[in-house]
């Protein structure tokens, strides 16, 4: 696992898009794995910009998203769906078609779950894995205790999850419980996985999760385990980490990282 600290939440979500950009330009039929949330919005912003002034070419891409709430359709503004549509989408020249995030309308959920491992298979698997932190150490929704071997699957949400996204919703109690999300095993299988974690609010558990054991508690500390994770934060969340001096001194000498730094 790499750690790499930037001055600011924008800049760590440039870098954060220059990564998802490169992985693009490499390969132009890569299949990303995305993430919804407030941290990743920036992130999406960036591509949008890069598609439209460098002719960035998404339409080969494919892409699996992480998560989807039960019980909400595609228009519903609160959606996985929705969000990735109105935030990314929709302004880049990816093939719809090849766009898939959980239905969490299936009126068979575990066959969902399963049809939808198995599409991420026959797509030859996740190249580039986005992910973010919740306030409980979740990557997808893989709330604590989440088996670390998990695959895609119906998870009931974390008192804590629920809190952090009520705003969504217009209050705690319009949110739905249960979402379908892929499983820490789905997600450890990824050639690559780009963790974006920014604010103070989050500086705490980041640090959990990085630095602290491996444990289904924290399921983002399951990254540790993943063969080619890369963990990029702001200053006000790396301000608990520990090794700030090597993972400092990695970036700033490390041959990969020469064409990202500043
Ligand atoms: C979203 C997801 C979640 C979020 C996490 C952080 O698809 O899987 O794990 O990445 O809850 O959310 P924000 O960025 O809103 O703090």
């Amino acid at each position: 696992m790499e750690v790499i600290i930037q001055p600011t939440r924008e800049a760590a979500a440039l870098l954060t898009a220059k990564v998802i950009a490169d992985e693009v330009r490499k390969n132009p039929s890569a299949v990303l794995g995305l993430a919804t949330g407030a941290t990743v919005e920036p992130v999406y912003a960036n591509l949008i910009e890069m598609h439209h002034k460098e002719g960035l070419d998404f339409s080969l891409c494919k892409s699996f998203n992480l998560d989807e709430y039960v019980g909400l359709s595609g228009d519903h503004p609160g959606s996985y769906r929705y969000f990735m549509n109105s935030h990314l989408f929709d302004h880049i020249n990816i093939d719809k078609r090849n766009t898939r995030v959980p239905n969490g309308m299936a009126s068979d959920l575990a066959a969902e779950c399963l049809t939808y491992e198995e599409a991420i298979w026959h797509a030859g698997g996740i190249d580039l894995q986005l992910v973010g932190i919740g306030m409980d150490g979740h990557i997808g929704f893989n709330e604590p205790m989440s088996s670390l071997q998990s695959r895609t699957r119906v998870k009931q949400l974390n008192p804590v999850t629920i809190r952090q996204n009520a705003g969504y919703f217009g209050g705690a109690d319009k949110m739905p419980r249960r979402a379908i999300t892929m499983g820490v095993g789905t997600i450890l299988d990824s050639q690559r996985c780009v963790l974006l974690a920014t604010g103070s609010a989050k500086a705490e558990i980041l640090a959990e999760a990085i630095e602290g054991p491996f444990c289904a508690r924290v399921t983002a500390s399951a990254l540790q385990w993943h063969r080619r994770a890369v963990v990029i934060v702001d200053e006000a969340c790396a301000a608990n980490l520990k090794n700030r001096e090597y993972y400092d001194w990695s970036f700033a000498h490390e041959p990969e990282w020469a064409p990202f730094r500043g």
